[in-house]
């Protein structure tokens, strides 16, 4: 099992492009689903949970052409749902990636059916699905559970209706937006999530034909039609990826130009990064971020749905403040176990004591390295960034979890001056 290793202490410098966001390409993939038409997505992350998800619509039956650039990178994907034969998603590949249920409503809307496995918890909690399935059955499909599969059905199509979700859910209103589409007559969905990857998902399928009013809000107005064509689509840039970097920048005392990335993408978390020490530039290719060694200040954080500091930074954010001058109150308000990575942090030197769902963090002059553990996928992220500043050497084992959502990072980091390498059991990659 491959792992990472990691020499802290020195100051990255240097330009990091941003990649496609792994959290819109997921349903922008499921998307194609919809029509029998080719839809063409460009810009997709070259990382684990997309070869997953286009296994995944292979399983169905779609049909896939991936294309490579002249560096090797992904380049634009077509795919065309007319020969889908299969409406199961099987359990070996769901319990891989919780996003697989983005296939349901999708399926359902076309084909009038889905049997897709229950995608069970993972690491950051147990993440029920119930939201996907009330909605969908608002919308007129029937609903069973069998074997730990959803056996969902609607052989006279779905049925546009007023949907308000209790609580924010991402996934629930991407689902639900895309089943929309094709039900009959108007279907509004409030108290919808307002994530930038939505709203990249809503311009897909405006580009499609869908008829859809109020993207960005909370409150999205879908008139169903008969079909959707297909469309070419380049896929948002992602925030999560250009603020893991942003701290990078930070926890170093460096300075990184984030390539691609929107100001407006991540809002919240650079006020958040501000507000603690780190100077931050708009130029013309994205986002200049810089700090001074030492010249991190502790600041409070909770977590919210857009446009609130995002749940995907916190792990990366704490790594940040265990360095800090003064104290931190980190508060993870969306998932219940999303601290995941305190006790890999605390082996390394930092000093966080949790209660419930706050973390008190004491900043503390300097990190050790050590040998530690990733949990998933932005615990991993926030052990990297520890480690690009701690002392001395850091092992991070079970890497396949930065494999899921981060395009090359040792790559990127070891370009800005990090010192960081991929070791197999045969030695470095
Ligand atoms: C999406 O997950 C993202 N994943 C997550 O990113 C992200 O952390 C999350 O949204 C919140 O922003 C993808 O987009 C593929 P939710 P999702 O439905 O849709 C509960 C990453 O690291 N809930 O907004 O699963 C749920 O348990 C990943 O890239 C229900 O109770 O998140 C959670 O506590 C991790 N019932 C809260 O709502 C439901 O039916 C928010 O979940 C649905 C959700």
């Amino acid at each position: 099992m491959d792992k990472i290793r990691i020499r802290g202490g020195n100051r990255l410098d240097g330009v990091i492009p941003i990649a496609g966001a792994k959290n819109a390409a997921l349903p922008l993939l499921t998307a194609s689903l919809l029509t029998d038409d080719t839809l063409t997505l460009s810009n997709l992350p070259d990382v684990a949970d997309i070869k997953t998800m286009i296994q995944l619509l292979q399983h169905h039956g779609v049909a896939v052409q991936e294309t490579a650039k002249d560096d090797g990178s992904r380049g634009p994907v077509s795919l065309c749902a007319g020969p889908v034969n299969d409406t199961t998603a099987p359990y070996d590949l769901v319990r891989r990636m919780r996003a697989s249920i983005l296939v349901l409503a999708p399926l359902v809307a076309r084909f009038g059916a889905a049997r897709v496995s229950l995608p069970g918890g993972c690491a950051i909690g147990t993440r029920p699905v119930d939201l996907h399935l009330k909605a969908l059955t608002q919308l007129g499909a029937n609903i069973e559970l069998s074997e730990g599969y959803i056996e969902a059905t609607a052989p006279n199509g779905l049925t546009g209706a007023n949907i308000v979700f209790p609580f924010v859910s991402v996934g629930a209103t991407e689902n639900i937006l895309m089943g929309a589409c094709l039900a009959r007559g108007e279907t509004v969905l409030s108290n919808a999530a307002r994530e930038p990857e939505i709203t990249d998902l809503a311009r897909c399928l405006l580009a499609m034909g869908a008829r859809i009013e109020g993207i960005g809000t909370d409150t999205l107005r879908i008139q169903g039609v008969d079909h959707l064509t297909g469309a070419e689509h380049s896929v948002v840039p992602d925030r999560i990826e250009a603020g893991t970097y942003a701290m990078a920048a930070a926890i170093t005392g460096g300075r990184i130009e984030l390539a691609g990335i929107r100001r407006g993408l991540l809002e919240a978390a650079l006020d958040k990064l501000s507000q603690a020490g780190v100077r931050i530039t708009e130029t013309e290719i994205g986002i200049e971020v810089s700090a001074e060694p030492g010249g991190i200040i502790g600041v409070d954080v909770m977590t919210e749905p857009f446009p609130g500091f995002p749940t995907d930074l916190q792990a990366q954010m704490m790594a940040l403040m265990t360095v800090a001058n003064g104290a931190s109150m980190i508060t993870e308000s969306i998932f219940e176990n999303r601290f995941m990575h305190v006790p890999e942090l605390a082996r390394m030197g930092a000093d966080i004591n949790v209660h419930g769902a706050s973390a008190m963090v004491r900043g503390v002059p300097r990190l050790k390295g050590a040998e530690v553990m990733a949990t998933d996928l932005r615990a991993s992220s926030s052990l990297v960034l520890a480690a690009l500043a701690a002392e001395g050497e850091t092992m991070i084992g079970r890497v396949y979890h930065l494999d899921r959502g981060y395009e090359r990072i040792v790559r990127k980091l070891a370009a800005c001056g990090a010192d960081i390498a991929r070791l197999s059991d045969r030695g470095p990659i």
